[in-house]
């Protein structure tokens, strides 16, 4: 069977193209002139002056994303019984994102359960979400995560030890606004941890076996330009920011065929709280005989970039925290597959994942 694979509708690429974005908006304020838009906005943005430069309404709502911890089932659900209580009943015009991953992972979540019945734990896995959301527009502020153009909102399930995103056409954004002037001022590791989140998807996708030409030469280009950012002198200059918002655009099309590298990132996250983006560095630091050619680009690109990864992380733990740590990362078995074959508990047994964590 061939999937009919889904893109973002609209995407607008440039440097102050933020300035644009009352005019994508209008359509909408004009089709529904009762209706209201949402505005998600990362809770790094409360005391910033990017709010005085959106198009936001007084009849509008704003929600501050707490990002501290990545979003969980229940911070989803917490957000969509804020949103319902405030539309009482209205289709909003638009939600809108601006943020990384997290961000715009909570605004594609909440826009399903908007539409949708239950809460954020029933549409965690593939093709549940039966409901188109309300039309939604994300502004990345951090590169990397691809969030912008993935089909998922991914998000942590604390009862379940399950990290697992709502895949859902329904969950991808209709428009996309690319402004790297917004990336300007994000820290540079964190610029390097998130950024560096589209080259992993992709060399993992390309080193897997569930394989598609179009997601092959996304990859490609992506890396290809995650590579001229991270190995030049300034990841951050303004041209290197504008071409690592590209590879995570392009990135986000070619994720969800992963490897070995987001499902152990995915343990840190569900155990340790870790953020994605670090998580993946970890990860792929004692991934060297699994993918010894990234790992070595990778090497050579927090080298270049001055970047340090603090070792020890997951020193002292109790037993019950390793095996959570194993259970939470084994569990991905599509990915796991795709690099490993199906017998990838034999390679991956208990004891070898235990000691990857053990030598972070
Ligand atoms: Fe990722």
């Amino acid at each position: 069977m061939y999937r009919n694979a889904k893109n973002v509708g609209y995407y607008m690429i440039g440097d102050g193209a933020l300035a644009q974005l009352q005019d994508i908006l209008a359509p909408r304020r004009e089709a529904m002139p009762d209706s209201p838009a949402v505005f998600f906005l990362d809770h790094c943005f409360e005391n910033s002056s990017l709010r005085e430069q959106l198009p936001i309404q007084e009849w509008d709502m704003v929600v501050f994303v707490d990002t501290t911890e990545e979003p969980t089932t229940d911070s989803v659900d917490g957000y969509t019984a804020d949103v319902k209580a405030f539309l009482r009943g209205r289709t909003p015009c638009a939600l809108l994102a601006f943020g990384g991953g997290s961000t715009l992972d909570t605004c594609k979540c909440v826009g399903n359960l908007l539409t949708n019945p239950g809460v954020a734990a029933d549409y965690q896995g593939w093709e549940l979400v039966k409901h188109p959301a309300p039309y939604k527009v994300a502004v990345p502020t951090l590169s990397g995560t691809g969030s912008e153009t993935s089909r998922t909102g991914i998000i942590c399930n604390e009862a379940k030890n399950l990290k697992l995103g709502m895949n859902s056409d329904y969950t991808m954004f209709d428009q996309v606004l690319l402004d790297p002037r917004l990336t300007a001022t994000v820290p540079r590791n964190q610029y390097f941890y998130t950024g560096i989140d589209t080259f992993m998807h992709c060399f993992e996708s390309l080193d897997g076996a569930y394989r598609n030409t179009v997601v092959d030469a996304l990859s490609e280009k992506a890396i290809d330009l995650c590579k001229r950012v991270f190995l030049d002198d300034d990841m951050m200059s303004d041209h290197n920011r504008e071409l690592l918002m590209i590879a995570s655009f392009m990135g986000g099309m070619a994720a969800g065929f992963v490897g070995v590298v987001h499902p152990l990132s995915a343990g840190l996250s569900m155990v340790l709280h870790m953020h994605h983006g670090i998580a993946n560095c970890y990860a792929l630091s004692v991934l060297e005989d699994i993918y010894p050619g990234p790992y070595k680009i990778f090497r050579e690109m927090m080298e270049r970039q001055k970047i340090d990864l603090p070792a020890g992380i997951c020193k002292n733990l109790t037993d019950a925290q390793y095996d959570a740590l194993y259970e939470a990362s084994i569990v991905h078995e599509k990915p796991l597959i795709n690099k490993l074959g199906p017998k990838y508990r034999e390679i991956l047994t208990r004891e070898n994942v235990i000691d990857r964590f053990k030598r972070m």
